[in-house]
C-alpha cells in the first residue's frame, strides 16, 4: 500500500523538488496539493511531470477533503501552523518542512497531537549534513560551555532565524545553556549587537544577496575555537531524500518530535 501525501507547498522551490521525487517513488503518492496561485490545476501540468496526477487546492482544508496518510508542510510560516492543526484535526500525521514556526507554536501543535494522538515531526533541515552538524554540535555542548551560533541567508529570507538554527539551539538547550562571560545586562554600548537569547544560546542572524543558506556554531575556550559550519547550494535536492524518509517513517511515532534524527540511526 503506497503512503498517500497531500502536500503544501507543492509549486514552491522545496515542494516541486519533492513532489517530483514522490512521482518517481513506488511506495508514495500524492493525493492532493495546496498552492494558491495554481489552484483548480492538475499539480502534473504545472510542473511539467505527466507522471503527477494531483488536484491543487487554494487552501489545505479543501486539499485535506482526499483522505491522506501524511500532510506535508512546506508553505510559509503565516499559514503552517493553522495548516498543520487543521491536517491532525482529520486525521493525518504530519511532516513540517516550513521554517520560522516559534516555540509557542511548537507547544500548541504537540498538545493537539498528543489529543489526535497523531506524529508530527517537524524538521527545520531535511539535508543529512545539518543533522550531522546538530549531532557534533550537541556532542561539543557537552564538553565546551561556550558558544554562539551564526544564521546566514539571503536578503529574500522573511524568517529568522533559519529553522535550522532555531533547531540547533531548541537541541542545545536540551544538552546545557551556553555560558556568557559578561551577562547581557552588564554589555556596555549596544546590547543588541550581541544577538538574541534563544533557547539559551546567541544567536545572530546575517540577511544579504550572495548567501543561499548556512548555519555556523563556534565554541570557545580559552586559546582555543572549534567551528561547525553548514552550506546549502542553491538546489532543493540535497532535503528531498530527507523529506522522503520524513514520510516513510512519521506515522511510527506519536506526538511533536524535532529533527530527522528521531527517524534515523545515528
Ligand atoms: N526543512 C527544510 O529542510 C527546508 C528546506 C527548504 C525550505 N524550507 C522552508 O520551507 C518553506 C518553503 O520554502 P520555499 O523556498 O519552497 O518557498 P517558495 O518557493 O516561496 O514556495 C512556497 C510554496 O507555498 C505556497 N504558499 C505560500 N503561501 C501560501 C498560503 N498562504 N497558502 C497556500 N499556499 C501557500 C506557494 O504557492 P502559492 O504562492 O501559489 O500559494 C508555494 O507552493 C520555507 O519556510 C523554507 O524556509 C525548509
Amino acid at each position: 500500500m503506497s503512503i498517500r501525501v497531500s502536500l503544501a507547498g507543492a509549486t514552491g522551490w522545496a515542494g516541486s523538488a519533492l513532489a517530483l521525487a514522490i512521482s518517481r517513488s513506488s511506495d508514495i503518492s500524492l493525493v492532493s496539493a495546496v498552492s494558491r496561485t495554481h489552484a483548480k490545476r492538475n499539480l502534473g501540468d504545472v510542473l511539467g511531470e505527466p507522471l503527477l496526477n494531483c488536484p491543487v487546492y487554494a487552501i489545505a482544508e479543501e486539499a485535506l477533503t482526499h483522505p491522506c496518510d501524511v500532510f506535508f508542510e512546506f508553505t510559509k510560516p503565516d499559514v503552517a501552523k493553522s495548516n498543520v492543526l487543521t491536517a491532525l484535526q482529520h486525521g493525518a500525521h504530519v511532516v513540517i518542512g516550513t521554517s520560522g514556526l516559534t516555540d509557542a507554536d511548537f507547544a500548541e501543535i504537540a498538545s493537539a497531537a498528543e489529543k489526535h494522538q497523531k506524529a508530527v515531526l517537524a524538521v527545520g533541515n531535511f539535508a543529512i549534513t545539518v543533522v550531522l552538524l546538530q549531532k557534533f554540535a550537541e556532542i561539543a555542548a557537552r564538553y565546551i560551555p561556550q558558544w554562539e551560533i551564526i544564521d546566514y541567508a539571503s536578503d529574500k529570507k522573511i524568517d529568522a532565524p533559519s529553522g535550522t538554527v532555531r533547531e540547533l539551539a531548541h537541541r542545545l538547550s536540551a544538552v546545557r545553556p551556553s555560558e556568557l562571560t559578561v551577562p547581557l545586562e552588564q554589555t556596555q554600548g549596544v546590547v543588541e549587537t550581541r544577538g538574541a537569547r534563544m533557547n539559551d544560546s546567541q544567536v545572530h542572524s546575517i540577511r544579504l544577496p550572495g548567501y543561499t543558506i548556512s548555519a555556523e556554531i563556534i565554541f570557545g575556550m580559552p586559546d582555543q575555537k572549534l567551528t561547525l559550519r553548514h552550506d546549502s547550494g542553491s538546489s532543493a535536492e540535497p532535503y528531498v531524500d530527507g523529506a522522503l524518509l520524513a514520510i516513510r517513517k512519521v506515522s511510527k511515532l506519536v506526538g511533536l518530535h524535532r529533527g530527522l534524527d528521531n527517524v534515523l540511526d545515528l
